[in-house]
């Protein structure tokens, strides 16, 4: 394949890329163990501009090469011969809130990045970018970092849909598929409650290791593959539904918050279904508003404290700046 032939193609610094958030319906930290999961690509982006410079620097700090846990990885892994870089990262995306910062910053760096030195086609643009993100966080799955990297609504580990690429993991390997969009708006609140996304991911591997660990992860799978199916088959009762089972076992495994029950709470009279979505801890609730009450809900989620926003999914993911979308 040529650089021209790639998603990423082949471009000289300067080089600049934009990748989307994401937003997880169902499966997060099952996921982390081989359950499936389902995301969505988020229409808040990530945009990282690289050109050449006298030293390092990331966003004018010279310390970041060696301090800056995502950044420091991605050039040890992805920056051959190591050519000192200005690089310019701003995002929509609020940090800590379980919308997939670090993974749109690691794919949108890995996208500049590799056009500098010849392109990359998205399956490495999604390997390259999880092994990044995990080598930075220490624990994870590759769903955020191939959700970015695909947009769309994305499965990993799912049945159905287009298979896109396999991710290879130390312990693991993760499917990663495409299935339809439904064409539904979400609603997520960030509870403003910062938390760490390997805390919380060691802490509920603790709790999985536990006896009745097994059956959970199996509950956790039924119901992330019945929601796939629900979500592909626009069934938004069944959705509905299983958001509430899922939550329930997120309230299990102790990832829930007494903010995030308080904002479940509020946004039960104007929402089909609810759960936290990512890491939990902390962080936020994704809602699928009942059909014409998005405004009343997102004035619910404000009056409790929550900082809501529309969501639409980004159906194209991570891409170079300019050139036309993929
Ligand atoms: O809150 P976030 O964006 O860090 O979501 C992480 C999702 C987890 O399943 C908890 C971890 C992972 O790597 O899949």
């Amino acid at each position: 394949m040529s650089g021209e032939e790639y998603a990423i193609p082949s471009q000289p610094l300067p080089v600049s890329s934009r990748s989307p958030g994401k937003c997880i319906i169902f499966g997060e930290h099952a996921v982390v163990h081989g359950a499936p999961e389902l995301a969505f690509a988020v229409d808040l982006h990530t945009q990282v501009l690289a050109r050449s410079a006298p030293g390092f620097s990331l966003n004018a700090d010279p310390h970041a090469a060696e301090e800056h846990p995502y950044f420091r990885t991605a050039l040890a892994r992805r920056w051959v011969g190591g050519t000192p870089l200005e690089v310019r990262s701003t995002s929509r995306i609020p940090q800590g809130a379980g919308l997939g910062s670090s993974a749109s910053f690691c794919s949108a760096l890995v996208a500049v990045l590799g056009a500098a030195q010849g392109g990359v086609d998205r399956p490495a643009l999604a390997q390259a970018s999880y092994d990044v993100e995990k080598a930075a966080q220490g624990v994870g799955s590759p769903g955020d970092t191939s959700t970015v990297a695909a947009g769309g609504y994305i499965t990993i580990n799912g049945a159905g849909g287009d298979h896109l690429w396999t991710i290879r993991g130390s312990e693991r390997d993760w499917e990663v598929r495409r299935v339809a969009d439904p064409g539904w708006v979400w609603v997520v609140a960030h509870s403003g409650i910062p938390r760490a996304t390997g805390d919380a991911v060691r802490n509920v591997t603790q709790r999985l290791a536990q006896p009745d660990g097994p059956e959970l992860l199996a509950e956790f799978a039924r119901v992330a593959t019945a929601g796939i199916r629900a979500v592909a088959g626009g069934d938004r009762v069944a959705v509905a539904e299983l958001m509430a089972r899922n939550q329930e076992l997120l309230r299990t495994v102790g990832v829930s918050h007494p903010r995030l029950e308080a904002l479940l709470e509020a946004a039960a009279p104007a929402a089909e279904g609810a759960k936290l979505t990512g890491a939990g801890a902390g962080g936020s609730i994704v809602v699928l508003p009942k059909p014409g009450q998005e405004v009343d809900l997102v004035r619910r989620l404000a009056r409790a404290g929550g900082l809501p926003f529309v969501v639409r999914p980004s159906p194209v993911g991570t891409t170079l700046v300019g050139e036309p979308e993929l």
